[in-house]
Formats: C-alpha cells, sequence, structure tokens
C-alpha cells in the first residue's frame, strides 16, 4: 500500500509518497519529478552501499547523469567542511541551475543536502528520499535545512521546500533498533501535542510498529507526515502553532548537551523531555495525574527513556537557556494541557520547575 500526502505550501506544494518497494523503480516517482535528468545524490558511506548506489544504477538505466556523493558517517559530519564538499563537487561536475539534489539518507545528509541546494547557484532543485525513521516523520518534511556550528546545532541554515519527499519504508528494515526507537519518539509526540485519534491508534498498535509491520509502518509515518504537514502548512516560518513540534525538545536538548552530544539520541532525550513536560504540566495543575501517566506509559512501552538524567537544577537552568528557543531570556515551554493536546509559549513558576526537574521522572518511571 502507497500512501500520498499533499503538504500544500502556496506556491511550493509538495507531494510525499510512503510506502514499500518505492525505489525499485524511478520511473514510478523520481523520474517524474525531474525538471533535466541530471541528479546529484548525496548519501553518506553507510547508507550510499546500500541504498544511493543501486538507485544510482537505475537512474542511470534511465539516462540520467547521476553524481554520487558520499560523506562521512554521523553529527559531528554536519559541518561546513560537508556542506562545501557539496558544492565543490556540483561545481565540477558543472552540474547547471536545473539540476536535482537528491538526499538519500537519514537527518543528517537531508539537512546537508537541502542547505547546499537551498545555496547552490542560489537554489536547485531539491529531492529527499529519507532513509530513517526520524527523517521520514520529521526531518524531511517542513523545509528546514542547515548545519551545525561550533558554538551551536542548526544555528546556520536556510528554508527550502523539497520538490518530493520519497519515503520508502523498506529501507528501514535495515535501521538499527536504537535508532528506529529514536525515531519513535516523534512519532508518538504528534499524537500527543494534538491529535487524539492518532494516539488512541498508537497505543492498540504499537507493538505492530515496534514489530516493523509493514501496513502499521505506513499508517504511523502517514500520519506523523500529515500532522506535521499541518502544522507547517499552517505555519510556515515557525513562530506560532510550529512551535508545539518542540514539545519536550527544550528538556531534550539540554540532556543532550548535559550529557555531551551523542551520549542520547535526540529521540531519546526527546522522550524523557516529553516526560518531564507532562509532569511539568501537571505540578502547574494544567494536566490531570491520569493524562500524565497515559503518557509515560506510552513512552515506556516504545522501550524510550522516562527517566530525564540528573543534571542538577542550575545546570538545568543554564542549558535550557542556551537553548536557541528562548525569548527574551525566559525559557519558555510547550506544555500539555491534555495528553493529546499542546500549548506553546508556557511560562512555569521557579517552584514547580525546581520541583520537577530535581525530581526528575521518576514518579512515572515507578
Ligand atoms: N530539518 C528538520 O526539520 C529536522 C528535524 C529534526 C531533526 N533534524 C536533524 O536530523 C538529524 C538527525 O537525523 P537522524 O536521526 O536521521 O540521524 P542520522 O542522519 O545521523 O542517521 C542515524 C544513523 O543511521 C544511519 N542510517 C540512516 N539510514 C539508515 C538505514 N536505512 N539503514 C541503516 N542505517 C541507516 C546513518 O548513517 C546514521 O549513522 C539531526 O542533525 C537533526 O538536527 C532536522
Ligand atoms: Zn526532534
Amino acid at each position: 500500500m502507497t500512501r500520498l500526502l499533499e503538504v500544500a505550501l502556496p506556491g511550493q506544494a509538495y507531494p510525499i509518497i510512503i510506502g514499500h518497494g518505492l525505489l525499485a523503480d524511478p520511473a514510478a516517482h523520481l523520474l517524474p519529478a525531474l525538471a533535466r535528468p541530471q541528479v546529484a545524490l548525496v548519501s553518506n558511506t553507510t547508507v550510499a552501499p546500500i541504498y544511493a548506489q543501486p538507485l544510482a544504477a537505475r537512474l542511470r538505466e534511465h539516462g540520467v547523469q547521476v553524481l554520487e556523493i558520499d560523506l562521512p558517517d554521523g553529527e559531528v559530519h554536519k559541518t561546513r567542511a560537508s556542506f562545501d564538499h557539496i558544492h565543490d563537487r556540483l561545481l565540477e561536475a558543472r552540474f547547471e541551475r536545473k539540476a536535482t539534489v537528491v538526499a538519500v539518507g537519514g537527518g543528517v545528509v537531508g539537512d546537508l543536502a537541502g542547505y547546499a541546494a537551498a545555496t547552490f547557484l542560489r537554489g536547485v532543485a531539491f529531492i529527499q528520499v529519507p532513509t530513517t525513521l526520524l527523517a521520514q516523520v520529521d526531518s524531511s518534511v517542513g523545509g528546514k535545512t542547515g548545519l551545525n556550528h561550533p558554538l551551536g546545532k542548526n544555528l546556520i541554515g536556510a528554508f527550502h521546500q523539497p520538490r518530493l519527499v520519497l519515503a520508502d519504508l523498506d529501507t528501514l528494515a535495515t535501521l538499527p533498533e536504537r535508532e528506529f526507537r529514536a525515531g519513535l519518539a516523534e512519532v508518538l509526540k504528534y499524537g500527543f501535542i494534538r491529535d487524539g485519534r492518532f494516539l488512541a491508534w498508537l497505543e492498540e498498535r504499537l507493538d505492530d510498529v515496534l514489530a516493523r509491520d509493514p501496513a502499521a509502518l505506513v499508517e504511523a509515518v502517514y500520519q506523523s507526515c500529515r500532522n506535521k504537514a499541518e502544522v507547517v502548512v499552517a505555519d510556515e516560518r515557525e513562530s506560532g502553532e510550529r512551535a508545539l513540534l518542540n514539545l519536550g525538545h527544550t528538556f531534550g536538548h539540554a540532556i543532550e548537551a548535559g550529557l555531551g552530544f551523542g551520549s542520547w539520541l535526540h529521540g531519546e532525550a526527546v522522550a524523557a523531555g516529553m516526560v518531564l513536560a507532562a509532569e511539568v504540566s501537571c505540578a502547574a495543575g494544567m494536566l490531570d495525574r491520569g493524562a500524565c501517566e497515559r503518557i509515560g506509559a506510552l513512552i515506556a512501552r516504545a522501550g524510550l527513556p522516562v527517566q530525564a538524567p540528573d543534571l542538577g537544577f542550575e545546570r538545568w537552568l543554564t542549558l535550557m537557556g542556551s537553548d536557541k528557543k528562548v525569548d527574551a531570556g525566559r525559557v519558555r515551554f510547550v506544555l500539555l494541557n491534555a495528553a493529546d493536546h499542546a500549548m506553546a509559549g508556557c511560562e512555569v513558576p521557579a517552584d514547580v520547575l525546581r520541583r520537577c526537574l530535581s525530581a526528575g521522572a521518576t514518579a512515572i518511571a515507578a
């Protein structure tokens, strides 16, 4: 089963195609999206041999000029050096304005390739072929591209919408379990922030999703992308509703930075961060205890951490203060007023915050 979703951005609408076996025949979806048969396939050294190289061979069979650009693997390589390398290769190969950059990989490859596409010759067409669950449900949708600076993550970048997102869920077969579960944190997030029906579906079908049952995966990725697309269309440049997507992220970023990036995966930190957000919401009187426990229970069933590490209250504050989503020096949080409804821009009384951060998420984990 293949599902199609349209991201209805005015003037730059694009389709997201979700299914299995989508990379097997480039003539079905990829070729029609090219303005000219000239493609730069950007991937990394882990993903390229499994997915990008076979795709390159198939595209060449259709007469497409393919330039394969393989970056070193890892968040530590989401740098200007990798970005420059993409441009160098495109220029050496004399790629033209009607060329298409295709990202085959996780969020790191997608963000870098997208930013390179946004800036090469002032912008060329871009296609996402996400191969991690996180990239399929989150980073490939919404048009944010960029790279990390030594002073912080994702500080340099641009908005550049893809022309097509082709999510072939067959690629998940080789994704390590830990990466899969980390991606699942973002899937659960959509249920918590705005989609009660999806939340109920996840509670019913989580075991099938964890077993990577093909039909369950299509539904989970489709509903996630639909939610992200609706939020992005309502608020393309992140001033209002898009902030809801940051549920658990202020706490999560603090955990990632506090433990040293790479120690916890992003999704793991977000999972514990969402539990903390629920705890804080409950302590602030916004959320009832039952809803709070429902959130913790689903995150625990997904095999994700529900207990944030003890960073110490002062260090929490410092780390959250360095999050770039801080508004005029005040930390504002995305909190929950139901298990399936979040609100952005919430201020939290200092004593409530201190109590929750000092207690960690023990109450829920128990
Ligand atoms: N642009 C956005 O809106 C947005 C949103 C969320 C996250 N991000 C960014 O996404 C990045 C994280 O993305 P990620 O979690 O996909 O990490 P990633 O790109 O580092 O991929 C995780 C690991 O899985 C490997 N991998 C990828 N696909 C595979 C497959 N099918 N089989 C086996 N291994 C595979 C990768 O080589 C890597 O080692 C971060 O840099 C983050 O900032 C961007
Ligand atoms: Zn995230």
